[in-house]
């Protein structure tokens, strides 16, 4: 992948330095790795991940040369507690770079990319922090991009999909995975100058796919089910309970109500 991405990156500091590799355990424990003596911006990325991790202790599976797998380290300077938005920007730059390549895709707060009701991206942020200081951030991005049917276990053909099965055709991983860094880099500075994530929490809404849904999240082992009305300047999540009370969300685990359940 190395040398093309160069011809399309547009940044000043996100992906100025890329550390490749051919196989990994993972490259969010690589970047973890190197994080405290690396500069910010820098990117690790894998042919293929051996333990490739998800949210919540599941495995993501990259196989070789048909994903994007790769992790942004972060050294915001806000509160520890600010770094959910990062998420978002994730988020939203991985939605924006498959808009460049001309692929719609929906954003299910906080941090999955859909098409066609599956999942096509995930994110995994991961931090190290002090009482109030954050010493780095892993901002972990998984992209399916050529795999194929025979590339996904039976469990996950129902959930997950890839670029190349929605498009019917192999798709240039280095202009996507530049593309991606470059929208990243331009929600970024905002948030990091002044944590401005304003045009981020656009995108949100504007690609969301929760919002009018009915959903079932799950916050600190606890389930509720409501429905979820918008996502608020702050980037939180607002939900209506079906007792007619009505919370706003950081974070959690949601599934949309689907004909007979909740996918
Ligand atoms: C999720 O949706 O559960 C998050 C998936 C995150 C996957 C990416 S792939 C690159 C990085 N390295 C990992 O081990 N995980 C993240």
């Amino acid at each position: 992948m190395k040398k093309e991405i160069a011809k399309y990156l547009k940044t000043d500091f996100i992906g100025k330095k890329i550390y490749y590799f051919d196989s990994l355990a993972s490259t969010n424990i690589k970047a973890k790795e190197i994080a405290m003596e690396a500069k910010e911006g820098t990117v690790i990325i894998a042919e293929e991940q051996t333990s490739g991790r998800g949210r919540l202790g599941r495995s993501w599976i990259s196989p070789k040369g048909k994903g994007i797998w790769m992790s942004i380290i972060l050294k915001p300077e806000v509160q520890p507690a600010k770094v959910a938005k990062i998420t978002l920007i994730g988020a939203a730059a991985v939605n924006q770079g498959l808009k460049d390549i001309k692929i719609k895709s929906s954003i299910k707060w906080p941090n999955d990319i859909i098409i066609e009701d599956k999942k096509v991206s995930g994110i995994l942020t991961e931090m190290s922090c002090e009482t109030n200081r954050i010493n780095y951030v892993i901002m972990g991005i998984g992209i399916n991009v050529n795999l194929s049917e025979k590339d996904l276990n039976v469990e996950l053909k129902d959930k997950v999909i890839s670029l190349k099965q929605v498009i019917g055709q192999d798709i240039d991983r280095n202009k996507l995975f530049a593309s991606v860094l470059n929208h990243f880099e331009e929600l970024y500075i905002p948030f990091k100058r002044n944590e401005d994530i304003s045009e981020t929490i656009d995108i949100s809404r504007r690609e969301s796919i929760l919002k009018g849904k009915e959903i079932r999240i799950i916050k600190a082992g606890i389930e509720k089910t409501g429905k979820a009305l918008d996502i608020d300047e702050e980037g939180q999540l607002i939900i209506e309970y079906e007792d007619g009370s009505i919370e706003r969300v950081f974070s959690g685990e949601v599934s949309i109500r689907g004909i007979d359940s909740y996918i």
